[in-house]
């Protein structure tokens, strides 16, 4: 029962819907595609890591009913190790409605974590051993925050390095930070967190440097196809992000980017590399429809990687 990565959040079932653009209130468009397939950021996350090469583990609860079923097949097909999901009796496997724009790319989502939201800290407390044995724990906020606090401080205290991805941005006590080796929201996210304009570059430093003032050790912020910042004790970097010719479904990009990062981190590479390593995660699940689906192998990876020198 041990995994390098372990991933605390959700699994749902993601309906995506395309148009033309996205709607506006009170609006009907005609659509131009439907999918159904396995997402929620936390076993979207779970999937990188694992296509990444990492020995994955998810920790989580799911319903007993078809959306519980695609998770424990998206989780069996990567070689994801389940002994902490939880079959919930009494709560279905929650989904989410994606509306993505297919002139842009641009989505707008409505989760519901279903099963997930019944996470307590003492489902974390029952996999103690799978999370202090990790060499780096990963969590977010579509399941309950007391879950994510109890296994960031779990993974703290036994030396595993943390990364609270706060996704999405949610009022939360300053106090988590203190537990976070990176704290990863993007842009918006961070904004919503900091109350900080981060639409400039000064703008997303300075977020930044207030997550580091809360607590965080460092701040990776991802700013979409502009690339990353990173600030904490080595000083603050930006990584650029990699271009791609052809954007077909951002949903999901920023589980590839922080799955991948997490991998790296694990494998010992330095933060900044680690930073290279997520974006071309990013920027091979952007050119694919889907989310964890869209999620690349380690070979496409070093291939990807090697081509960009
Ligand atoms: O980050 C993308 C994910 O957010 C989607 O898979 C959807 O399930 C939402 O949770
Ligand atoms: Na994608």
């Amino acid at each position: 029962d041990r995994a390098d990565i372990v991933v605390l959040g959700t699994f749902v079932a993601d309906l995506a819907f395309k148009a033309e653009r996205l709607p506006v209130i009170g609006e009907t468009l005609l659509g131009r595609g439907f999918a159904m397939g396995p997402g929620g950021k936390g076993s979207n996350q779970v999937i990188a890591a694992a296509r990444a090469g990492a020995r994955s583990a998810m920790i989580t609860r799911v319903g007993q009913d078809a959306f519980g079923e695609m998770a424990r097949q998206t989780w069996s097909g990567d070689g994801v190790n389940t002994s902490h999901v939880l079959i919930d009796e009494t709560a279905p496997t929650g989904a989410a409605f994606i509306f993505v724009s297919s002139e842009t790319g641009d989505n707008a989502i409505i989760i519901e974590s279903g099963a997930a939201a019944n996470l307590s800290a003492a489902d974390v407390r029952a996999a103690a051993q799978l999370i202090s044995g990790a060499k780096v724990f990963v969590t977010q906020f579509e399941q309950p925050i007391e879950a994510a606090i109890e296994g960031l401080r779990l993974a703290r205290s036994h030396g595993v390095t943390t990364i609270l991805n706060p996704a999405p941005a949610l009022p939360v006590e300053a106090s988590i930070y203190a537990h976070c080796d990176y704290v990863t929201p993007n842009e918006t996210e961070a904004a919503t967190l900091t109350g900080i304009d981060t639409t400039t570059e000064e703008g997303a430093v300075r977020a930044a440097a207030r997550l580091v003032e809360l607590g965080a050790a460092n701040a990776l912020i991802t700013l979409g196809s502009k690339g990353a910042l990173l600030h904490g004790a080595a000083g603050t970097h930006f990584v650029p992000a990699f271009r791609v010719a052809k954007v077909v479904d951002t949903t999901g990009a920023g589980d590839a980017f922080n799955g991948g990062f997490a991998v790296a981190i694990a494998e010992g590479r330095p933060p900044l590399e680690a930073i290279r390593f997520g974006s071309a995660l990013a920027a091979l699940s952007v050119q694919k429809p889907g989310t964890a689906p869209s999620m690349p192998t380690r070979a496409e990876i070093d291939a990807f990687l090697r081509a960009k020198g």
